[in-house]
């Protein structure tokens, strides 16, 4: 009787069993001390709180040098870098531009917001970054540009995308959000494509709360991008010289303090990042049904604000992802799904409502985005993906253990999740 009453019922968190985590915490994010502190002190008792200070100048400086750049104009945010970035370049109203499905949606939202045409590409399996191989059948005489996203941190496939770039005379703008400080053959992202755009929203492994930057080697493109930001002032003009059209998109002294001491840190919690994600991919690749993204030889440092694996439901007795995630949450292990729902397939992006930013129509008046089918990036979305946050990148090498632990258990037990899955679904 005691043997049969001491053998657990259920050996799932999500059933009532034990859990791997025990309530033990992963870090927690933004990360800050003394330093912030201190920075955020010396602005307030400057008086110099907003436009042209030193905070923005000298995080301008070095950020731009630690892009492997020559120029950094910040900004609000980063989806307003991508809009002015494209912006600055001068594209004709209605103009294709190339991007992914699979990221947010300030990707695509940029392009319509600069009155341009969004036309999707498919990612890589093997990266779920823009596939290279599908660019060509994608470009048209109206095409002008690219955007690729450098996916969770890791470079696309900027050779191959830039040498048809080139052949086809295109801009790529490099939407380097998850990726600060990530490498391609040793050259930093940013300084690979024209011109390349990072976000500092709360998030991101480099923050600030909410901002953005724009890093370039192109003269140009710089003091356009920094006219467009400043109101459509010129460097040295009087304060009321526009000449442009521009708006106020700057960030302020105390944002930028804020940066001046978070990419002091930035190097070292990258590779605290590198180090779990090394030891996740050996581990993870050994559960049946679970496979690590590949890092690529190309990729010499990976900016790891998220972790992705791929699931395979066959392989866990056909449980659905999101069964799957709610047990692993269970097991005290915060994964996501990620984006699920592509961008081309929100309502409004297939009813086209786009407030005035109707550019496209000039373009491409046939433009029906209830056709576009990127069918790896719907397995992406709606089966596959599993993400690890940055935050939870930054534990201990037993935290990565409790991961590894959980989805195994998670395999072992796969027909107890299958009955769990079941009385879900009602
Ligand atoms: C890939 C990508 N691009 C652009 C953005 C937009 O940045 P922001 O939130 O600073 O506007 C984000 C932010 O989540 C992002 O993940």
């Amino acid at each position: 009787m005691s043997s049969k009453l001491s053998e657990p019922s259920h050996h799932l968190a999500v059933s009532g069993g034990p859990t791997i985590r025990n309530g033990k915490r992963f870090p927690s994010w933004p990360q800050y001390d003394e330093a912030e502190r201190t920075a955020l002190s010396r602005v307030l008792e400057s008086g110099k709180w907003g436009v042209a200070g030193a905070e923005t100048e000298a995080f301008e400086k070095a950020f731009a040098l630690y892009q492997h750049c020559r120029h950094c104009v910040t900004m609000v945010n980063g989806s307003l870098t991508l809009r002015n970035a494209l912006l600055a370049g001068n594209p004709e109203t209605g103009s294709e531009v190339i991007v992914p499905p699979y990221t947010f949606l300030a990707t695509a939202t940029s392009v319509l917001e600069a009155n341009c045409t969004p036309v999707f590409v498919d990612i890589d399996p093997d990266t779920y970054c823009l596939d290279p191989r599908q660019l060509e059948a994608a470009i048209t005489p109206r095409t002008r540009a690219i955007i690729p996203v450098h996916l969770g941190g890791q470079p696309a496939a900027m050779d191959d995308i830039m040498r048809i770039a080139r052949q086809h005379h295109l801009r790529v703008i490099e939407d380097c959000a998850h990726a600060h400080g990530a490498e391609y053959n040793g050259r930093r992202v940013g300084s690979l494509g024209d011109i390349g755009s990072f976000s500092f929203q709360s998030s991101k492994n480099l923050c600030c709360g909410e901002g953005g930057a724009v890093v370039t080697n192109d003269d140009e493109l710089a003091e356009k991008c920094w006219s467009i930001h400043n109101c459509g002032r010129v460097r040295d003009g009087a304060w009321y010289q526009h000449e442009n059209l521009g708006s106020n998109y700057r960030l302020s002294q105390f944002q930028a303090a804020i940066l001046n001491e978070q990419l002091k840190k930035l190097d070292a919690k990258l590779e605290i990042r590198q180090r779990n994600a090394a030891y996740l991919n050996e581990k993870l690749a050994q559960i049946p049904g679970i496979r690590p993204l590949p890092r690529k030889r190309e990729t010499t440092r990976h900016g790891y604000h998220f972790y992705v694996f791929r699931y395979d439901a066959k392989v866990f007795a056909d449980v659905p992802r999101n069964h799957f995630l709610q047990a692993l949450a269970a097991e005290g292990i915060p994964a996501s799904a990620g984006y699920t729902t592509l961008i081309y397939k929100y309502p409004f992006m297939q009813k086209k409502q786009f407030w005035t930013f109707t550019g496209w129509r000039q373009a491409r008046p046939d433009l029906d985005y209830a056709r576009t089918a990127c069918p790896v990036a719907e397995t992406a979305a709606e089966v596959e993906a599993c993400w690890l946050s940055q935050v939870v990148l930054l534990g201990a090498r037993e935290d990565m253990d409790d991961i590894v632990n959980a989805v195994a258990k998670l395999y072992e037990h796969r027909h107890e999740l299958h009955e769990f899955s079941l009385g879900a679904q009602g």
